[in-house]
């Protein structure tokens, strides 16, 4: 299961380079760290951001609390392998700029905590800002951004980018963990005050 699901999401990769941002799923490793720098309790609303087929949402789904959590993967291949994996997630197709939207509908006004494997130094500058404008509406003053980037990606203009777009929206963001055993190896941020 675990084989099929990387030989699609590698296929998903080929097709959309850009778009899904990398070459295989995360590690458990990875998706470990991402929980334990989420620092979740009971009562914590979440979104994981880009759930692929769904090693972060495992975790996740696995995290000993009580909270109210969705999950977004726009590519409808990828959340019906999500899905298959974690049946017990709820894994919605949209992206991330209809956060907004989305959390208007369900009747909340914040978010506590977003969980984002985005391929965010993939893409250029307009659509990054769009993006973490959407993430910086809904999220809690006092809310938390745990996303992760490839350890290259500080080093190219894409990268570089990403991160000065997160520092111009959120006055805390903290290079927190590099995850070696992850393929690539990948560092997480945290990012905290977001500022409306
Ligand atoms: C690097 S992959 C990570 C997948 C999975 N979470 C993992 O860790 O293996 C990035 C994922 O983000 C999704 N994605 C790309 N653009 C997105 C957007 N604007 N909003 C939400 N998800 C997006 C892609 O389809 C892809 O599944």
């Amino acid at each position: 299961m675990i084989d099929t699901h990387a030989s699609s999401f590698f296929r998903t990769f080929l097709r959309s380079p850009t778009g899904v941002g990398s070459v295989a799923p995360s590690s458990r490793a990875l998706a470990g760290a991402m929980l334990d720098l989420s620092e979740l309790h009971d009562g914590v609303r979440l979104v994981e951001l880009g759930a692929g087929t769904g090693p972060v949402t495992r975790a996740l789904a696995e995290a000993p609390v009580r909270m109210d959590w969705f999950c977004l993967e726009p590519n409808a291949h990828l959340a019906a392998l999500c899905r298959m994996a974690v049946p017990e997630a709820e894994v919605v197709e949209a992206y991330a700029q209809d956060l907004p939207r989305l959390i208007a509908e369900r009747g909340w006004n914040e978010v506590d905590r977003l969980v984002s494997s985005l391929p965010f130094a993939s893409w250029d500058r307009p659509l990054q800002e769009d993006v973490v404008s959407s993430l910086v509406d809904v999220l809690a003053p006092g809310g938390r951004l745990v996303t992760f980037t490839y350890a290259l990606s500080p080093w190219l203009p894409r990268g570089r980018t990403a991160r000065d777009v997160l520092r111009e929206h959120f006055t805390v963001v903290e290079t927190a963990h590099l995850v070696l055993w992850n393929l690539p190896p990948a560092f997480i941020y945290r990012c905290e005050q977001p500022r409306k």
